[in-house]
């Protein structure tokens, strides 16, 4: 490279390092410079305790961090300018300069401080999450998560349902957070709602736990963040935070044992008679398997196979039919039906309210 490009190549470089700066402000912005629908899984714009801890916490080593390398990286710009080879050198050695007590003690200290603080300020971050109280009326919920699908029971309400989780907003004139159990079926999975909380695992014979109080009703979404098998892609969260009226009617809704609608017997033969009862339950009918999501309300939910297909007839009866075709892997076999006990299968499933 001759002296000239070389030049170019750094005032190119300092440009672009230039350029990237503003991008530093991202990190400190109030979150309502996102604001965007609450379906969004924007790290940036938390609605939620947990979420917000995160990211204030985020913001600061981010900052701290930016400052380090634009000291670094500037020095490292003046030294190649500065200093660079020019026409006429000799090429002689430069003086050398062995040991400074002051330079050596302060590139010492000055990084153990930094350390010292991002670790008592993560650790504090981590202590307010992990010993937040439970107050009165907290809502309690156990999450399981199975390949790949996450089951939501709710002891207290004797709910049990699947992918889509219901919880009741809460503002700041009343607080209701929910405190979700973590469990695993069989390998590690990791439950993620980005505006709601950060990560956390949810281990085979380990129980962790961890809270959410968003503040403002909507969807918010998420997704399984632990490597757990083929489709963990597909291993979808969909938290619905509702008014405390409308978390009351889901609730009350979901307690309910599956209507008996009329016209669709052939249907629920088709199902009591198959394998599906082995891994699914409808309550009020013998199907009580355990593997597979609670179907006894499927029709309150919006998506199959954990968020990966909208809840439409079409898609259900193509689910039905071949789910491997909608999520390769899968652990739920076709059943091999005719079109006659598949349509009557889907006109059951559909009337299960
Ligand atoms: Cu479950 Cu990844």
């Amino acid at each position: 490279m001759t002296v000239p490009s070389r030049v170019a190549a750094v005032r190119i470089l300092t440009r672009s390092a230039l350029r990237a700066l503003p991008l530093l402000w991202l990190a400190a912005l109030p979150a309502d410079v996102f604001a965007e629908p609450t379906t969004g899984t924007n790290i940036f714009a938390p609605l939620s305790t947990h979420a917000e801890a995160i990211q204030r916490l985020a913001a600061f080593v981010l900052w701290i961090s930016g400052a380090i390398f634009f000291i670094v990286f500037g020095l490292i710009v003046v030294a190649l300018v500065r200093f660079r080879r020019r026409p006429g050198d000799d090429d002689a050695e430069p003086p050398q300069i062995y040991g400074s007590r002051q330079v050596e003690v302060a590139w010492t200290v000055v990084p153990v401080l930094i350390v010292i603080v991002l670790g008592m300020t993560t650790a504090r971050t981590i202590f307010q999450l992990q010993d937040r109280p439970r107050p009165e009326g907290a809502l309690e919920v156990i999450a399981i998560g199975r390949q790949w699908w996450w089951e939501f029971r709710y002891p207290k309400l004797g709910i049990v349902t699947a992918n889509e989780l219901h919880v009741p907003v809460s503002d700041t004139a009343h607080p209701a957070p929910t405190f979700l159990t973590l469990l695993s079926g069989d390998v590690a999975h990791s439950f993620w709602v980005p505006r709601l909380a950060g990560k956390t695992d949810l281990i085979p014979n380990k129980v962790n736990s961890t809270w959410i109080d968003p503040r403002q009703p909507g969807l918010y979404l998420g997704q399984c963040a632990e490597y757990c098998g083929t489709q963990h892609a597909k291993m979808l969260l969909r938290v619905y935070v509702q008014t405390r009226e409308d978390f009351n009617k889901w609730a009350a809704s979901q307690r309910e044992a599956a209507v008996a609608a009329a016209g669709v017997t052939a249907g629920r033969r088709v199902f009591e008679t198959t394998a599906c009862l082995n891994c699914h339950t409808v309550r009020g009918t013998i199907g009580n398997g355990r593997y597979g999501p609670d179907l006894t309300h499927l029709m309150s939910r919006e998506t199959i196979a954990a968020g990966a297909v909208p809840n439409t007839p079409l898609a259900l009866r193509a689910w039905l039919k071949s789910p491997e075709h909608l999520k390769p892997g899968v652990l739920m076999p076709a059943m091999q039906l005719d079109d006659a006990r598949l349509d009557s299968l889907v006109a059951y499933l559909r009337s299960l309210q």
